[in-house]
C-alpha cells in the first residue's frame, strides 16, 4: 500500500498553465462547449478540417450544433428529415467523449422556406401536429444522445424601455400558432420533448436577459409558472453575445442566475462571444482583445460561483467561422481563438478564470457520506461534500501515509475542520469525501473549509453533536438494502436473505467517538467500544447488539455493528434502524430476512 502512495505521489500534476481548456473545465466540473458545424448548407464538412476538429476536441467537452439542429436543415421538405449533418456532430461528439446540446427544436428563425408558406394556410391543429411530430422524431432520435435541449428560443419580444416585455409574434405562438394561448405553446413544446426524453435537461434559451430587466423579468415569470405548476423544464440558457461595454454587470447576471436557480433550475451559458471593433482584415486592436479577455475571464467566474451554472459554451470556437461579421458591420474577432485556431488572450483568461475563481462550500451540501443527511456532524464521521467545483479531473482514492494514515490531501484537494486538515477517502472535481477530526469532539460547532490547488473556498460552520448515525447503503444511495454482510462476509440481499437467530454485521458510520480515544485517519488495530450506547431494530423489533466500535483494519469512524436477527422480525425486506447515542440513523434501510 505505501508503494501505491509513492506511485499516486508521482501521477504527473498538469500545471494549470500546460492544460488545455478542456483540462481545465473538468476540474471544475464544467462542461465547456462550442457550437460547431458539420456539411449542413453543402459546405465542405468542418469535421473533417484537422484544425478545426482537432481545436474542438482538444479544448472543448461540450458540443453544439450552431444549424444543423434547426428547421432549415432538419426539415429540407415537410415530408422529409436530414439529420445527415448532426449525425456527424453527435458521431464526432461521441468519439472524443464530449456532450452534445441540442439546438433548437421552437423557434420563430431559422426555418426552411415551406414553413412559413405552410403557416399562412394552416390551422393551429395542424401547426400542433407538425410541431409536435418533428420533436418526437428528432428527439426522440437522440435519446439519450443528447443530454440537453434548447426546446424554445427567443420566444419574447425585445424590451421597450421599461414597458414589460410581450410574446413574439410567431408562426408557433399566434401565426396562427398551435392553438394554446399565451406561453401554453412554449409548455406544450417542453411536454412533447419530456415525452419523447424523459432523461433529457429542458432549457428556454435567449439573449438580454443576462441582466435585471423587463424581458429578463418576463422569462422568470414563465419559468416561476412553468416550476409552480410541474411544466417539465430544467434550466435556463443566457446567451451571452456580448460587447466590450461591461454588460451585464457582475451583480446584474449574478442575481440573474440566482433567481434561476433558487427555483431549483440549472443555468447555462448557451451561446457566449465578446465581438470587438475589427479592421477591414477582421484585426483588432490589442486593448480590445485584452478587454474582451477580461469579460470572457468575468462571466466564466461568475459562472463558477454559482454552483447550478453547469455549461458555459461559446458560439463558434474560432474567429474564422462566425455570425458576428455579418451581422455587426465593423465588428468581429469576437471568439477565444483566432481565425488560425491560435490561443487568443480570451483563452489563457478563461484559464486564469478556472485556476483561481475559489470553490463554493455551502452547508447543505456537506453530508453525512452513508445517509446523505445534513446538518451537525460527528467527531470521526465520514462525509461527503459536494458542489465544491474544483477538484481532480478524475476521481482520485484515499493515499496512506507511511505511518499507515489516510492522508488529508489527494491531488491538492484537502479539507479543514477548525483549520484541522481531514483525512480524504477520495475527492474528484465537484465530490469530495472526508472524516471529520476526533479533535472536534465537545465544540459546539465547526467551521468547515475546502482547498484545491492552493485556492481555499469560503467557510461554513456545521454544529458539532455526539452522534449523527447512517447505515451505508449496499448500492451506496443511502437507502434500500443496507451494507449488510452475514459472517462468511457475503452481502445480505434479497438473493441472500439472513435468517431468524443470524449473526450479521453492518457498516455505517457517524458513530461519535470511541472508548479510550482514536487516532483520526489511522485504520482501527483491533476491535473496540463506542463512547455512546448503540441499538438497533429490525421492523421495529429490538435486535440484540453483539458489537459496535470500530471495524477492524477500515479506517477509524467507520462503525461496525454485528447484530441477531430477531425471531420477531418477520420476514421480507426489513426497515433497519439503529440508534446511537439517543440519534436515529437514516429511515429506508433495509435487511432481507428470510
Ligand atoms: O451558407 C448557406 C448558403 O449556402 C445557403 O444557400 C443558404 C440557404 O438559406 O444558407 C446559408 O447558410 C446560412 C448559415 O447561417 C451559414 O452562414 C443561413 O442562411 C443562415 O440562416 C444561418 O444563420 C444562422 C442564424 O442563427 C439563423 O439560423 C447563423 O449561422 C447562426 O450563427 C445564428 O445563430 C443564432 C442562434 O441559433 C440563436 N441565437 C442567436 C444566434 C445568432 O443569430
Amino acid at each position: 500500500m505505501k508503494y501505491l502512495a509513492l506511485l499516486l505521489f508521482l501521477t504527473p500534476c498538469l500545471t494549470t498553465a500546460q492544460m488545455t481548456l478542456r483540462e481545465a473545465a473538468a476540474q471544475r466540473s464544467l462542461l465547456l462547449g462550442a457550437a460547431a458545424n458539420a456539411d449542413e448548407f453543402g459546405i465542405p464538412n468542418r469535421l473533417a478540417d484537422q484544425q478545426y476538429a482537432g481545436t474542438l476536441a482538444r479544448h472543448f467537452n461540450l458540443l453544439t450544433a450552431e444549424n444543423a439542429m434547426k428547421w432549415q436543415v432538419f426539415r429540407p421538405t415537410r415530408a422529409t428529415y436530414d439529420f445527415g449533418p448532426t449525425d456527424k456532430l453527435v458521431s464526432f461528439a461521441a468519439q472524443n467523449r464530449r456532450a452534445v446540446r441540442g439546438h433548437v427544436l421552437l423557434w420563430h428563425n431559422g426555418v426552411p422556406d415551406w414553413l412559413p408558406q405552410y403557416a399562412a394556410t394552416a390551422s393551429p391543429s395542424d401547426m400542433a401536429g407538425l410541431l409536435e411530430e418533428h420533436i418526437r422524431t428528432v428527439v426522440g432520435r437522440y435519446k439519450g444522445r443528447i443530454f440537453a435541449w434548447d426546446v424554445v428560443n427567443e420566444a419574447f419580444n425585445d424590451p421597450a424601455g421599461s414597458a414589460p416585455v410581450t410574446l413574439r409574434d410567431s408562426i408557433w405562438h399566434n401565426r396562427p400558432g398551435i392553438g394554446r394561448s399565451g406561453t401554453g405553446f412554449i409548455e406544450q413544446a417542453f411536454r412533447w420533448a419530456n415525452q419523447a426524453d424523459p432523461s433529457a435537461l429542458l432549457f428556454y434559451n435567449d439573449y438580454s436577459i443576462e441582466g435585471p430587466g423587463p424581458k429578463f423579468n418576463a422569462v422568470l415569470a414563465m419559468v416561476r409558472d412553468f416550476v409552480a405548476r410541474g411544466v417539465p423544464i430544467h434550466g435556463v440558457g443566457f446567451q451571452m453575445h456580448l460587447d466590450i461595454n461591461g454588460y451585464p454587470t457582475d451583480a446584474g447576471f449574478a442575481q440573474n442566475m440566482r433567481q434561476i436557480t433558487d427555483l431549483g433550475l440549472q443555468v447555462h451559458i448557451t451561446e457566449m462571444d465578446v465581438r470587438v471593433r475589427v479592421d477591414n482584415r477582421g484585426n483588432a486592436t490589442d486593448r480590445d482583445l485584452q478587454l474582451q479577455a477580461g469579460t470572457y475571464e468575468r462571466i466564466a467566474g461568475l459562472c463558477l460561483a454559482n454552483p447550478k451554472c453547469t455549461a458555459l459554451q461559446t458560439w463558434g470556437f474560432t474567429d474564422r467561422h462566425s455570425w458576428v461579421p455579418g451581422v455587426f458591420a465593423g465588428f468581429g474577432a469576437a471568439l477565444p481563438f483566432d481565425a488560425n485556431y491560435q490561443p487568443k488572450p480570451a483563452v489563457e483568461a478563461l484559464l486564469r478564470a478556472f485556476r483561481s475563481v475559489p470553490p463554493v462550500l455551502s452547508a447543505n451540501a456537506i453530508v453525512n457520506a452513508a445517509s446523505y443527511r445534513g446538518g451537525a456532524v460527528a467527531p470521526g464521521e465520514l462525509v461527503t461534500i459536494f458542489n465544491a467545483r474544483y477538484g481532480p479531473s478524475t476521481l482520485r482514492s484515499a493515499v496512506l501515509t507511511p505511518d499507515n494514515k489516510l492522508a488529508s490531501e489527494v491531488q491538492t484537494a484537502k479539507v479543514y475542520f477548525d483549520n484541522i486538515p481531514a483525512p480524504l477517502i477520495y475527492a474528484v472535481a465537484g465530490q469530495v469525501s472526508a472524516i471529520v477530526p476526533y479533535e472536534v469532539a465537545g465544540r459546539a460547532e465547526t467551521v468547515v473549509q475546502y482547498e484545491f490547488n492552493g485556492v481555499r473556498s469560503n467557510t461554513v460552520t456545521l454544529p458539532v453533536a455526539r452522534t449523527a448515525p447512517g447505515i451505508f447503503a449496499s448500492d451506496a444511495s443511502g437507502k434500500g438494502p443496507g451494507l449488510v454482510l452475514k459472517l462468511d462476509y457475503s452481502v445480505v440481499s434479497p438473493t441472500n436473505p439472513a435468517r431468524a437467530g443470524d449473526a450479521v454485521l453492518l457498516l455505517a458510520t457517524g458513530g461519535g467517538a470511541i472508548s479510550g480515544g482514536a487516532v483520526t485517519g489511522a485504520l482501527a488495530p483491533s476491535s473496540g467500544q463506542q463512547s455512546e450506547p448503540v441499538t438497533a431494530t429490525i421492523n421495529g423489533v429490538p435486535a440484540e447488539v453483539l458489537y459496535a466500535g470500530p471495524a477492524p483494519g477500515l479506517v477509524n469512524g467507520v462503525l461496525q455493528v454485528n447484530l441477531t436477527i430477531p425471531q420477531a422480525a418477520g420476514t421480507g425486506d426489513l426497515p433497519l434502524l439503529l440508534r446511537v447515542g439517543g440519534v436515529e440513523s437514516q429511515t429506508g434501510i433495509t435487511v432481507s430476512v428470510r
